[in-house]
């Protein structure tokens, strides 16, 4: 899969470790940064990953800032975007069994790099349970989108 993943200053190092992660296991990754410690806004990194998700130019993104918390809320702002913050491998299976997650969000001050690493590998590799019950909640997470987007 092509998976573009974007951090700010809180997340940026655990972002670092999970790109080779992700190669290794043969996913094309776009990182649209940051890179470094100086202080940086999440919604910045947010709509860069989930523009190329919802365009269908990547087919997963991941968001790392200091909690997940800002990117998370940020990434559901956006149509077409399902975001999970995610700090567990219970959740990371079922967000995309029962949600179909398109992108997940991780806090780096929150867990360290090997549960980290446990989550997204279950979180790619999961996939939609496509049962007829889960279909019908995301098409009425859809149906909330559609109404609210026309109405300024
Ligand atoms: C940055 O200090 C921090 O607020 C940010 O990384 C994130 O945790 C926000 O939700």
């Amino acid at each position: 899969m092509k998976i573009a993943i974007g951090a700010d200053h809180g997340g940026y190092r655990l972002k670092d470790e999970l790109v080779p992660l992700m190669q290794s296991l043969g996913h094309e990754v776009v990182d649209v940064g940051c890179s470094c410690d100086q202080s940086v806004d999440y919604p910045d990194y947010a709509l860069p990953v989930c523009d190329l998700v919802a365009q269908g130019k990547a087919d997963r993104g991941i968001l790392v800032c200091g909690t997940g918390i800002g990117m998370s809320i940020a990434a559901n702002k956006i149509p077409g975007i399902r975001c999970a913050l995610v700090h567990d491998t219970f959740s990371a299976k079922a967000t995309r069994e029962h949600n179909d997650t398109n992108v997940l969000a991780l806090g780096e001050r929150v867990i360290g790099p090997g549960l980290a690493q446990d989550i997204v590998r279950i979180w790619l590799e999961t996939p939609f349970s496509h049962t007829d019950r889960h279909v019908g909640r995301v098409n009425k997470i859809k149906e909330i989108e559609s109404k609210y987007a026309s109405h300024p």
